[in-house]
């Protein structure tokens, strides 16, 4: 079961005061939970409320003088990951006129796309969202699957979720979209992770190849080599300038070009080799820069793939003139939406292509006329 799975209080302070139920599964499920290391989710507002009646409770029946206690509900509160509780509230919801801290469950869970365990069976008729502890344990016990599952972007987010969170609420009060400080910030980072000294942040990783391009004047009329084996923008971010991209054959080992075949293509026209490091493997960089120093052509990398990856210990993005990186959300780093990214070196190439991303503009409605490197 790969659903977020939030827990009713009541079975919380079930377990945290060993209360037999009819029914001992529901004393034994948050145990079984942290046994079996399926993680669990509590709503923000839960966590007051259940430590108040848990306090209230142990002292009452002669449990809170026992360090044990406390060290129960610490070690449970520290393994759950807590959700946030939505602002939305609709009075007339069902579940809001019947119980309130329900139904904020059930907004936590909606949010979050999870479902909720409760003993609670008006909650769970009410809410549509809920399992019972015997279902849930029921359906977890006898799960076979044999498929591997697609990666799953939302899982991967959930772990960084409340970071997420506070990076929203701050972008979303801030009331600045585009470029700005967080992108500066970003952009400053992204250039010492990539051991490199500028990093320009633009649309997406086609966007940055076609702007390293242009900004190195590489139009009509002039060849780009590039791999026969890659994603379709490499290629298009040379046809996009109006430049001719020239295919090259992959080394069979690496996938990557290969560089003996380089050189071959080569013609007076050519003007720069586009190297891509697919899945995450650099090219052979030592080899192809050296091609390059012999004809002056500019080395591109086409780092869509590869962030943080390493060639003789250093970083991908730092190992040719330019490189183009993408944030597209499944990549290595990925963006809620598109992103892309430059890194260079090249002060020159750094001014250009910021001025290019932004209409030319390095003052708002003072628009320079600028295409080309020189
Ligand atoms: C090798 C390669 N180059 C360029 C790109 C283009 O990046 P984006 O999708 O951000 O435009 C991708 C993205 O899939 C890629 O894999």
């Amino acid at each position: 079961m790969r659903d977020r799975v939030l827990l009713d209080s009541n079975l919380i302070l079930d377990y945290l005061l060993g209360r037999q139920q009819v029914n001992p599964f529901w004393e034994a499920l948050p145990l079984y939970l942290i046994q079996h290391q399926i993680p669990f989710c509590l709503a923000a507002h839960q966590i007051a409320s259940i430590e108040y009646v848990f306090i209230r409770e142990a002292k009452r029946l002669g449990l809170w003088e026992k360090p044990q206690a406390k060290q129960l509900w610490l070690c449970f509160f520290n393994k759950a990951t807590i959700l946030k509780t939505p602002a939305k509230f609709d009075r007339e919801h069902p579940l809001a006129k019947r119980d309130i801290e329900d139904y904020q469950i059930h907004l936590a869970a909606e949010s979050a796309e999870g479902l909720i365990i409760t003993r609670d069976l008006e909650f769970a008729r009410l809410s549509g969202r809920c399992l019972t502890p015997e279902a849930f344990l029921f359906a977890t016990k006898t799960k076979t699957s044999t498929s591997v599952p697609f990666y799953d972007l939302k899982t991967s987010h959930f772990e960084f979720h409340s970071e997420l969170e506070v990076t929203f609420d701050r972008t979303l009060n801030s009331g600045w979209f585009i470029l700005g400080n967080e992108v500066s910030q970003f952009e400053q980072e992204f250039a010492e992770y990539c051991e490199s000294q500028y990093c320009i942040g633009v649309g997406n990783g086609l966007e940055a190849l076609a702007l390293i391009l242009r900004g190195y004047g590489i139009g009509a009329g002039d060849e780009v080599i590039v791999p026969t084996h890659t994603f379709i923008a490499t290629w298009l971010a040379v046809s996009q300038v109006g430049a001719t991209p020239v295919p090259v054959e992959p080394d069979e080992h690496t996938y990557n070009l290969n560089p003996a075949l380089i050189e071959s293509a080569i013609t007076p026209k050519t003007k720069a080799i586009m190297v891509v490091h697919l899945y995450g493997q650099p090219a052979d960089l030592d080899a192809i820069n050296a091609v390059a120093k012999k004809y002056h052509l500019k080395v591109i990398e086409d780092a869509a793939q590869a962030h943080g990856a390493r060639y003789k210990s250093r970083r991908v993005g730092s190992l040719g003139d330019a490189a183009g990186f993408s944030f597209y959300p499944a990549k290595n780093l990925g963006a809620f939406g598109d992103g892309g990214a430059i890194v260079t070196n090249d002060s020159k190439l750094a001014n250009t292509v910021k001025l290019l991303r932004n209409y030319g503009s390095q003052v708002k409605y003072s628009n320079i006329r600028l295409y080309m490197y020189d």
